[in-house]
């Protein structure tokens, strides 16, 4: 099966860190991999809005949601390329999670089994240089790739304040070369750590 990437980019600028990072570990993809990057604050979505107390079936995928959705289902590999904001994704970023909630709910999509099939991965970049204080991050992306029961490939850090810092990073320029030649195991929450 080919094997197709889908790079979310999370930032709220255009050729970030994160994206110059996650472009760095794309580069190592061999050539028949497939690549699609989509920038989410390119394809803005409204806020959640949550009617589960009223049992009513999620609004259909329109516009960015469907494009989103779309794109997701046609990947085996999703890549949340998010900046460090107050420790945790970006706002654009969570929100593209919280649709995830919509499409668990869109009857017929069979969501959650089919993201079981699928790979998600990490790529942050932070002005911070302990990279403990991303701990939020990486806990949401392995906690929601465990509720899927998908693989998590982990979150591939690197520093970053202005525009192209991360370059300076050579350690996780180093990282982003092998970042993607991994074969990660099914995520699990930490409670069920072994
Ligand atoms: C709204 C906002 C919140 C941020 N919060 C943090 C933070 O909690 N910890 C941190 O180390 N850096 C934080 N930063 C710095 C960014 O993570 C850092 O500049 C990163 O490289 C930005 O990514 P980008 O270049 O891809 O946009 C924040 C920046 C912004 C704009």
């Amino acid at each position: 099966m080919t094997r197709r990437f889908l790079f979310l980019l999370g930032s709220s600028r255009s050729e970030g860190n994160t994206e110059v990072l996650a472009r760095k570990a794309a580069e190592q993809l061999a050539e028949d991999v497939e690549q699609e990057w989509i920038s989410l604050a390119d394809h803005p979505l409204p806020a959640f809005v949550d009617v589960r107390q009223d049992d009513a079936l999620p609004p259909a995928p329109t516009g960015n949601a469907a494009l989103l959705l779309d794109a997701t289902l046609a990947a085996t590999d999703l890549v949340i390329a998010s900046p460090l904001y107050w420790y945790s994704v970006s706002a654009h970023t969570k929100r593209y999670l919280d649709e995830w909630e919509n499409w668990l709910r869109t009857p017929g999509l069979d969501f959650k089994a089919r993201m079981a099939e699928r790979t998600l991965w990490g790529v942050t970049s932070l002005h911070h240089e302990e990279h403990e204080v991303a701990e939020p991050l990486i806990g949401t992306l392995n906690n929601s790739a465990a509720y899927f029961g998908m693989r998590f490939g982990g979150v591939l850090l690197g520093r970053g304040g202005r525009i192209d810092d991360v370059l300076d990073d050579t350690a996780a320029l180093t990282r982003a070369k092998s970042f993607f030649a991994q074969n990660p195991p099914t995520a699990r929450f930490p409670h069920q750590a072994a």
